[in-house]
């Protein structure tokens, strides 16, 4: 079993990417591993907004991100990149806080015309934070996802299938290997 964190970049309350998140994280602990969930909005935004580097909170959810050999990163696409709040949280990790871990970037957004925030968005920044593997990742179009009458996502086949591989790779990690 591995230890995963997942880290959600939406601002809103009420967030598609947060439910994907939540997605991600049930099946993960149904296999049996340790995952911290972090929904940025959830961080005092003062210390996010001031880069406060002394904030508890944060230090916290780096610790999480330092036991854990693989991080998941979900961000809605604003004005065709990811989300300000995320930007923000990133800027306060440790240098090469992502060494030796498995990134995996899933982006929700509303045109595919934005497909490619991910790659010329958010994969440079994991690998200048030094992520050992980034996956090739996910992009979910909002429409896409529906939920169920308890309020909990439903996947189409297609995105389902992408996503379990997602799982799937996770799951796969080699517990041996040093967490850095
Ligand atoms: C301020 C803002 C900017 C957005 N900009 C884009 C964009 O440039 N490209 C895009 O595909 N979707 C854009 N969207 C749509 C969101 O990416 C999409 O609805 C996403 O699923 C919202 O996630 P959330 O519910 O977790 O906040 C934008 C939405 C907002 C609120």
């Amino acid at each position: 079993m591995t230890t995963v964190t997942i880290l959600s970049g939406s601002p809103s309350r009420v967030s598609k990417t947060n439910r994907v998140a939540e997605w991600v994280k049930e099946q993960l602990q149904r296999l049996g591993h340790t995952v911290y969930l972090v929904r940025l909005r959830d961080l005092p935004a003062e210390d996010l907004l001031y880069a406060n580097d002394s904030s508890e909170p944060i230090a916290q959810t780096h610790e999480w991100i330092r036991q854990s050999k693989a991080i998941i990163v979900l961000s809605p696409v604003y004005k065709g990149s990811y989300t300000g709040i995320l930007k923000a949280y990133l800027d306060l990790l440790p240098e090469k806080a992502l060494k030796e871990k498995l990134v995996v970037p899933i982006v929700t957004g509303g045109t595919i015309a934005h497909l490619l925030a991910l790659e010329y968005a958010l994969k440079p920044i994991f690998s200048i934070l030094g992520a050992r593997t980034i996956l090739h990742g996910v992009f979910i179009l909002d429409w896409t996802l529906g939920h169920d009458d308890e309020g909990r996502i439903v996947l189409s086949d297609d995105l389902l299938s992408r996503m379990q591989e997602v799982i799937q790779a996770v799951s796969q990690l080699n517990e041996d290997r040093a967490v850095s």
